[in-house]
């Protein structure tokens, strides 16, 4: 736990139970108790997404005002990102049926922010190949099933201008050695990472400005981007804004188990979007982190550790009957269904879905301009 380390450009070290604990210390958010969930649930009919049942979105600050706003009829939106810096796989996209969920639960808008900039200015890439990223990640991620009329997608360098002319507003209000200090920026580091905070905190209040209707933000986030947010929730009221609130997630489980060196191959790293089925079960069979025994008769005896299992993990997140995820649970952790089989369960589960994009995706190739932010359609 010394070497912990989480900012939004920089993950190490092991994040376990006690790490994400530190985290929410450190970081001064809330854990999500029974009383949110349960206002969430009676909102939802009765139903919570997986992600949020299972634990996974965890944290959050002021939730309890968003979901206040909504008992009183007033307007909020949501925003969420992703930086597009490669192909995306599925723990890329599983929170985004979590904001979609949340989207349609709450019949809200939602920004979706692609920040190519971000990934140009720190990860190095050529900007052919991130644009090459964006288009395709904005097929991904609308796939899903998002609604054209209340989803509005930014990419940083499309909508420059009404971004940087937000951010210039934000940037005035950081110091340099708040961004040092939050986002571990040294003084070898190139001055875009000093800026690019700002152009990540503009779509907190995008609607409100453009809307010019103060309205509260939800951002569904990994931990990892907690420093935006921290400081966007020190800047927006001096905008004249909210605090943005935010509901916070782990880390999604990694094909090859999170603590496992990312393998020199990407291709055996994770589940890839268009990975066919063969593929998929390949990969389970081959690369999954199991938590299963050593042998046939332990695991016949003693059971699996489902909590830890890749395959057991990625079909509880995509498996809405959760009476059915609840009885597979069971039988996995008392060895009744085994290490193999329950890949062969989750493969299909994941092929599924796979396939069901994919057909999505295929129709909406011509549609993508229908979902980009244009401040004249805001409905809000
Ligand atoms: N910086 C994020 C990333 O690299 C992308 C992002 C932009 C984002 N805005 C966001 C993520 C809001 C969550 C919420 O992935």
């Amino acid at each position: 736990m010394e070497n912990l380390n989480v900012t939004p450009w920089e993950v190490s070290g092991e994040l376990n139970d006690a790490a994400y604990s530190k985290l929410v210390e450190k970081f001064g958010v809330d854990l999500i108790n029974d009383n949110l969930l349960n206002r969430i649930k009676k909102i939802a009919k009765g139903k919570l997404h997986p992600l949020l049942s299972r634990n996974v979105f965890f944290a959050h600050r002021e939730l309890n005002l968003i979901l206040d706003d909504y008992e009183n009829g007033k307007p909020f939106y949501l925003y969420t990102g992703r930086g597009p810096s490669g192909k995306m796989h599925i723990g890329h996209l599983l929170p985004f049926t979590f904001t979609l969920w949340l989207q349609r639960v709450f019949n809200v808008d939602l920004v979706i922010q692609l920040t190519d900039d971000e990934k140009f200015l720190i990860g190095g890439k050529q900007k052919s190949e991130i644009e090459k990223f964006t288009n395709e990640n904005i097929l991904d991620i609308i796939s899903l099933g998002f609604d054209p009329k209340k989803t509005h997608i930014i990419g940083d360098y499309k909508s420059a201008k009404t971004l940087y002319y937000y951010a210039t507003d934000v940037a005035r209000h950081i110091t340099v050695s708040t961004i040092k200090a939050v986002f571990g920026v040294n003084d070898s580091d190139n001055i875009g990472k000093v800026f690019f905070p700002s152009m990540q905190i503009v779509p907190a209040f995008l609607l409100s400005a453009v809307s010019k209707k103060k309205m509260r933000c939800l951002i569904p986030y990994a931990i990892d981007q907690d420093p935006y947010f921290r400081v966007a929730r020190d800047v927006l009221p001096k905008l004249g804004y909210y605090k943005p609130s935010a509901i916070i997630s782990k880390f999604l489980p990694a094909l090859q188990g999170n603590s496992a060196k990312m393998s020199s191959s990407k291709e055996e790293s994770a589940i890839f979007l268009d990975d066919s089925r063969e593929q998929v079960r390949k990969k389970l069979m081959k690369y999954a982190f199991s938590g299963g025994r050593d042998t046939l008769e332990e695991q016949r005896k003693y059971g699996a550790n489902p909590d830890v299992d890749f395959a057991f993990l990625e079909y509880s997140f995509l498996e809405e009957d959760q009476n059915n995820v609840e009885k597979i649970y069971q039988d996995y952790k008392s060895g009744r269904i085994l290490s193999g089989e329950m890949k062969v369960i989750a493969a299909e589960k994941i092929s599924d879905f796979l396939e069901k994009l994919r057909t999505n995706r295929e129709e909406l190739k011509d549609k993508v301009s229908e979902y980009l932010f244009d401040p004249e359609k805001l409905s809000v």
